[in-house]
């Protein structure tokens, strides 16, 4: 039996990540700009991914960071983008694979779904009208979801591990969501793609697990970023009233579990999973 030393961290060690590089794909926005701002404040470099060049930049030079513009869908650019970080730095610690969409909101359907609630809550099943979610999504629109969210987390976490796995070091952050953990009907496309990522997480994170890597995945509840603020205000009103701690989530929340699954903290984190939903998960 190995002997089990006692922690000598406490979540959350101020300037513990002093040294390391870490590569935040979707960090011109949101959540993603949240971790940058939080894993900067603990001392590590970071590399800024997103499709705008100018968001980037931006959170970039608040961060003292660098940017790499690409989608990351494309694989080959991925591992171009993770080699040239490690050929500059020497190393690359930390990947937080969160860069994402949201299906557009569709006016149309939501008031169809509030007037679907009313008949509900009347009694009138037989008047409820089928949303056809699922039957009117193209094949475009299925293809972009799960390849932005599940093609671009395999793709990372990749090319992150040719160099982690040599170096027997490295913490990778997969961003799932709630919706993966709970799915809700008018997001199966999202839905999906987010339950993948757990289950890319689970596979990859017990495979590594003895070589001094760490995976785990996120999964956000209903948290206040531009990627809802296309959403109808009466169905978020309506999501927020589900909330048991009765508000949004906000991006530093988040931010500091995600910086504990990027340090040393995190010891013992494998292949695992974590909600921060305000309950709603
Ligand atoms: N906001 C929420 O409530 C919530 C909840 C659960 C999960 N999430 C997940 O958190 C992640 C971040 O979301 P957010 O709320 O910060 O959204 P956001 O829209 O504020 O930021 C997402 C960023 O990702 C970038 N991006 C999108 N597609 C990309 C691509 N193909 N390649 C590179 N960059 C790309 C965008 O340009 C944007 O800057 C997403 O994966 C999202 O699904 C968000």
């Amino acid at each position: 039996m190995p002997t089990l030393r006692p922690m000598t961290h406490t979540p959350t060690t101020p300037g513990a990540l002093h040294g390391q590089v870490a590569f935040i794909t979707g960090a011109g926005s949101g959540l993603g700009a949240a971790f940058a701002r939080r894993l900067a404040r603990d001392g590590a470099t970071i590399v800024i991914n997103d499709l705008s060049p100018n968001a980037a930049a931006e959170v970039a030079a608040e961060v003292g960071g660098e940017t790499a513009i690409f989608d990351v869908c494309d694989s080959v650019a991925f591992d171009a983008e993770i080699d040239k970080a490690v050929a500059r730095h020497g190393r690359i610690d930390i990947l937080v694979n969160n860069a994402g969409i949201a299906p557009p909101t569709d006016t149309d359907r939501v008031q169809q779904a509030i007037a679907n609630q009313m008949a509900r809550m009347e009694g009138r099943i037989d008047d409820l009208v089928p949303p056809n979610s699922t039957v009117e999504l193209s094949d475009e629109d299925w293809d972009r979801m799960i390849k932005v969210h599940l093609y671009g987390t395999f793709y990372g976490t990749r090319a992150a591990l040719r160099h982690m796995t040599p170096a027997r070091s490295g913490a990778v952050v997969n961003v799932s969501s709630v919706l993966g953990l709970r799915p809700m009907a008018g997001a199966m496309h999202y839905a999906t793609a987010k339950a993948g990522i757990i289950a890319l997480t689970k596979s990859v994170g017990q495979e590594v697990a003895p070589y001094g890597i760490r995976v785990n995945a996120v999964c956000p509840g209903w948290i206040d970023t531009p990627l809802l603020g296309a959403m109808d205000p009466m169905m978020m009103a309506g999501i927020v009233m589900q909330i048991p701690k009765g508000r949004m989530g906000r991006p530093d929340e988040l931010a500091e579990l995600v910086r504990f699954l990027c340090g040393p903290e995190s010891s013992y984190c494998n292949g695992d999973v974590f909600a921060a939903s305000g309950g709603f998960a």
